[in-house]
């Protein structure tokens, strides 16, 4: 239903920018043939019926039309095969015509748009915070370790737990997660948690730590605003801690309360 509701509106781009030789949807160039990608011949009335029976193929990227002969090919490539003209052929009375489709058919997940990007020349996703990739279908991991003993949360949620620290585990987290939490408990001689996330978060004085339990203290509409901000004993790779595969080195050991042997500590991700 979108998508062909998408495809109208495409549909109807096109014909209202028949006129220019560059909308917003197809780039147009006259008297050349891009050869060499041609996936498909089909015989058209005109450029319109061409550049439908394109839009109409989720692989088709460009078209050729000749208008005197009614021949229209469909052609598959990479965006960049055309960026510098080298592979389109003088051909007198053919159109060719590049399709910016990109996300305009096939879309964005969790909440991203579809936006033109001048840069790129073509559609693509705008993800919303934390979801990256193409169609803004990737979650983000975060790697994460605690001198002793930790559990790790998204939103509450737990993730899984670990209980030695030379070794830090990787979790997935939930793009759309907003707190990010951590509940570290020492069984004697150094203390800390240590951890950094794919999407540019690390431990350091800009979380927040207790090392009083409290109800609901991972979630993300508890009330942090009296606990106090992280203490930070250490960076990455000073102490007696050596540097940890896979955490940040930009990362910092932290703690709350020093004297106690379990820290609850959170950040929120705007
Ligand atoms: C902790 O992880 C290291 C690998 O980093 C491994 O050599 C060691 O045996 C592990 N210790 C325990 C108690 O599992
Ligand atoms: C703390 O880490 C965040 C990323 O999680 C970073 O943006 C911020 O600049 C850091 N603050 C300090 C004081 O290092």
């Amino acid at each position: 239903m979108i998508s062909s509701l998408i495809f109208c509106f495409i549909v109807g781009a096109v014909l209202a920018a028949e006129e220019d030789s560059r909308s917003a949807y197809t780039k147009t160039q006259e008297n050349k043939r891009l050869h060499g990608y041609v996936v498909k011949k089909i015989d058209s009335t005109d450029e319109m019926s061409c550049s439908q029976a394109c839009l109409r193929h989720s692989w088709c990227t460009s078209s050729n039309f000749k208008e005197s002969s009614g021949n229209c090919e469909l052609n598959k490539h990479e965006f960049s095969t055309t960026d510098d003209n080298t592979k389109l052929t003088d051909n007198p009375g053919t159109t060719f015509s590049k399709f910016l489709k990109g996300c305009l058919m096939a879309g964005c997940l969790n909440g991203g748009s579809c936006l033109f990007d001048e840069g790129k020349d073509a559609f693509a996703c705008s993800c919303s915070p934390q979801w990256r990739g193409e169609k803004c279908e990737m979650d983000f991991t975060a790697t994460f370790t605690c001198d002793d003993k930790m559990e790790m949360f998204a939103d509450g949620q737990s993730l899984g737990t670990d209980s030695n620290w030379t070794n830090p585990t990787t979790y997935l987290v939930p793009g759309n997660t907003r707190v990010l939490s951590v509940a570290g408990e020492s069984i004697g001689g150094p203390l800390g948690i240590l951890g950094s996330t794919s999407n540019g978060q690390v431990t350091n004085e800009t979380w927040k730590c207790s090392s009083v339990l409290s109800s609901g203290w991972n979630s993300p509409d508890f009330d942090d605003q009296s606990w106090p901000l992280a203490k930070v004993l250490a960076k990455h790779g000073e102490g007696s801690w050596k540097t940890l595969k896979g955490i940040a080195m930009t990362a910092k050991w932290i703690w709350g309360d020093t004297n106690s042997n379990t820290a609850y500590c959170r950040l929120s991700i705007k």
